[in-house]
């Protein structure tokens, strides 16, 4: 992403340094025209962090780090320029642009199947709270997932028709051709008719990670539905071996910790969240990919991996060792019980005696 200079100033000057940089944990205390503070890139006892709020620019005098506040996201939150800036910008209520000043658009036809995939995700969200989704929440409050958890993850349910979500978003003015890029919509080889993709399954909409749904992971409700989960095809913004579900719900908690915990599934990364590992993320019905990993490195500075108690997720645990060896990261193996996933562990752990 490109912004032009004078959209770099404005933004820049509408950052006010010293509130940004204490929402990130730092304590600033003022010192005449300016704020002092504990270093937060180096370890210190007495406070060399300057912060000028005229200037909007900080500088250590014990390290030499100094910069405005792009450079302090980039240095911090180990964000690209252009991230930095959109996060400024965002923190502002200032909305993107191009440089040639027009609203951002830079792949119209990326934006449409965004536009598809987003309508989709309220449709099925909004469906957990009409009569037809009851199955749905029942079968929610089965597993234990509680409704802050699914309207956090806006789950949703999708209509056991064959034409629900295509007259649905046909009203919404979207075309077939949009619908079947998005994978939401089939074609009949038998009858060429246009279809649903996913019937009478619970939605997990996958977001990228500034939150936009890219695709679904859906889940059959019923034992006799195969496969248990269908998932979206791959589009130019949902490439699988770059995303993880949960990194989006979990972004700013995981820039504190700076740690993730991998797990294998969709429910295993709510658990977690639900009891407060909000740094949990699962690669999207795929393996971890090197380029997981680049991701990981970008937030975190140690990984668990925590897959299921069985003999597949131990040789996928062990699979992983190989490729996190040369990855400056630290990371752990942990394992659990026999027949355990992260999600019935920790649903369990109340009611079992160990
Ligand atoms: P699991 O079979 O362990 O399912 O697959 P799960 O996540 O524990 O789900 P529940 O608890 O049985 O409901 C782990 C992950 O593998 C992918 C999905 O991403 C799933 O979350 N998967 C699994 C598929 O893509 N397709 C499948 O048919 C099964
Ligand atoms: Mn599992």
């Amino acid at each position: 992403m490109q912004f032009s200079k004078n959209f770099i100033r404005q933004v820049a000057d509408a950052t006010d340094i010293v509130d940004l940089i204490s929402d990130h944990g730092v304590t600033l205390k003022r010192a005449g025209s300016s704020y002092k503070g504990l270093c937060p890139f180096h370890s210190e006892k007495t406070p060399s962090f300057n912060v000028n709020p005229e200037r909007g620019f900080f500088h250590c005098f014990g390290c030499s780090v100094s910069g405005d506040g792009i450079k302090f996201l980039m240095q911090y939150d180990r964000l690209s320029f252009s991230e930095a800036v959109e996060e400024l910008a965002k923190r502002a209520g200032i909305p993107l642009e191009i440089q040639s000043g027009g609203p951002r658009s830079s792949n119209p036809e990326e934006d449409r199947g965004l536009h598809c995939l987003k309508e989709a995700a309220a449709f099925y969200s909004e469906k957990l709270s009409v009569p037809e989704g009851e199955n749905a929440v029942k079968y929610l409050q089965q597993r234990g997932v509680p409704e802050s958890m699914w309207k956090q993850f806006q789950i949703g349910i999708s209509p056991d028709e064959w034409q629900g979500t295509l007259n649905y978003l046909q009203k919404k003015n979207i075309s077939l051709s949009e619908m079947s890029k998005t994978g939401l919509i089939k074609v009949s080889e038998k009858s060429a008719r246009h279809y649903d993709t996913f019937r009478g399954r619970l939605m997990f909409p996958v977001k990228d990670v500034r939150g936009r749904c890219i695709g679904f992971g859906a889940r059959a409700m019923k034992p006799e539905d195969k496969p248990k989960y269908l998932n979206s095809p791959e589009t130019s913004y949902y490439r699988k071996s770059q995303v993880l579900y949960g990194l989006h719900e979990g972004l700013t908690s995981i820039r504190k910790k700076r740690r993730l915990i991998f797990v294998e599934g969709y429910l295993d990364v709510i658990r977690l969240h639900e009891n407060g590992f909000t740094e949990a993320v699962a690669p999207c019905g795929t393996a971890l990919t090197q380029e997981h990993l680049k991701i990981a490195l970008r937030y975190a500075d140690t990984v668990i991996l925590l897959f299921d108690g069985d003999s597949a997720g131990n040789n996928a645990a062990l699979r992983h060792a190989h490729l996190l060896l040369p990855v400056a990261l630290e990371s752990y193996i942990l394992t659990l019980p026999e027949g355990e996933d992260p999600d019935t562990f920790l649903f369990y752990k109340d009611k079992r005696k160990f």
